[in-house]
């Protein structure tokens, strides 16, 4: 019989993985409702996290909902929205049990939902295939447990361990599918967060490609304590189609100039001469609703944000090619060797190998 549930649960959880990366801030959750062994309804999280996939699969099942299961990937929320709480619309649509995946760590409905369906005679069961709902939105648990965004950091490196060449240049490092798939990585983040200095060599768009189309804008922050980043850069072409908010420590004729025409200037103290306190950046980065962040920067901030214990995971490619000694390193002052990582997927993409890593803690 468990295996009918399982079978049901995972429908959900692949509802809810397609739509992965349109959900933010919020976790993209899959849900099912099911009468006599048949599918009534389905639905998933809408696109920026309104209406919750319950309120979807509910509206669409109608009075036929009454007397059948839902199945959903994460514990119904215990907050109002329009229609009242995920909860109170289940306890009035009649439905008579629910397989919940896995409770919500947010205080607002932590297993408090769970006690109200239970206390209006709904049969509650909770946690099959629970693993399923954390590794879809591993940034949701992640980020909620330490007030802090999920952070991946993608790098594309030759086998000498090196980012770019002397002159800095690093465009073509690795292969056009490796490439490609970091688009994928960017669609399924909720931000990029860079330095003014790969701003200033690069001069990436940092937008969302596919086959060269662009399909998707995400916000974009920068950390820029002295305000380096010159105003024609590309990535100040697009901010009436996305947040750029940018942290510093100066509060300047340019630092108004950068607000008048749309960027976010977020002031913060320095920590010494030449520093910003990165873990305060962070906490004010998940305070501004960001929970999920792509980090797409050089060798000197990937080790700072190592060293401030900012990274949650790597994903890096390797290319077949040696750029010698006197190339930029991926590290300053450390291997990629001495870090404590588990690897959690590889895969070849032509020539390039990608390897993504947990840091462990
Ligand atoms: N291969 C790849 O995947 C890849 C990806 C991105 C970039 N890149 C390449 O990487 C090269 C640049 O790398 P990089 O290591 O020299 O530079 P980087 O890591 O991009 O940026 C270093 C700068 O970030 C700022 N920074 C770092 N920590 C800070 C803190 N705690 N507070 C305030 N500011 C902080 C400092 O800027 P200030 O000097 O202004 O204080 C520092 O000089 C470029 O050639 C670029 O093309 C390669």
């Amino acid at each position: 019989m468990t295996n009918i549930h399982k079978r049901f649960l995972l429908k959900a959880h692949s509802l809810a993985n397609k739509n992965f990366g349109k959900t933010f801030p919020n976790p993209s959750v899959g849900c099912l409702i099911v009468k006599n062994n048949k599918i009534l309804s389905k639905a998933a999280t809408a696109k920026a996290g309104r209406p919750h996939a319950e309120e979807i699969a509910l509206k669409k099942a109608g009075k036929n909902s009454y007397g059948s299961i839902m199945y959903v990937t994460l514990e119904p929320c215990n907050h109002d929205s329009y229609n009242g709480s995920c909860t109170n619309q289940i306890i009035r649509s009649g439905i008579k049990k629910i397989y919940i995946a896995k409770f919500d760590p947010d205080s607002r409905t932590n297993k408090k939902s769970i006690k109200k369906l239970k206390k209006n005679n709904i049969k509650v069961n909770v946690g099959l295939t629970q693993n399923k709902t954390f590794e879809t939105n591993k940034f949701f648990f992640k980020s909620l447990k330490k007030n802090k965004p999920f952070t991946k950091v993608k790098m594309a490196v030759s086998n000498d361990n090196k980012i770019a060449w002397q002159d800095y240049s690093s465009k073509w490092i690795s292969n056009a599918n490796s490439r490609k798939y970091a688009h994928v990585l960017r669609y399924n983040s909720q931000a990029i967060l860079t330095t003014s200095k790969t701003i200033q060599i690069d001069n990436p768009r940092f937008t969302i490609r596919r086959n060269n189309k662009i399909i998707k804008f995400i916000p974009l922050i920068i950390i820029d304590n002295f305000l380096k980043i010159s105003l024609k850069s590309k990535v100040l072409n697009s901010l009436s189609k996305r947040r750029v908010i940018i942290f510093t420590s100066l509060n300047n004729k340019k630092s108004k100039y950068l607000k008048k025409i749309g960027c976010e200037v977020i002031l913060m103290k320095k920590q010494s001469n030449t520093k910003l306190n990165l873990k305060h950046i962070f906490t004010k980065i998940y305070s501004i609703g960001i929970r999920d962040i792509l980090v797409e920067a050089g060798g000197i901030f990937f080790t700072e944000l190592l060293n401030n214990k900012l990274v949650d995971e790597i994903h890096l490619f390797k290319a077949p090619i040696k750029i010698g000694k006197k190339g930029i390193p991926i590290l300053i002052g450390k291997s990629i060797k001495d870090l404590k990582l588990s690897i959690i997927n590889k895969k070849m993409f032509g020539k390039d190998k990608y390897s993504n890593y947990v840091i462990k803690s």
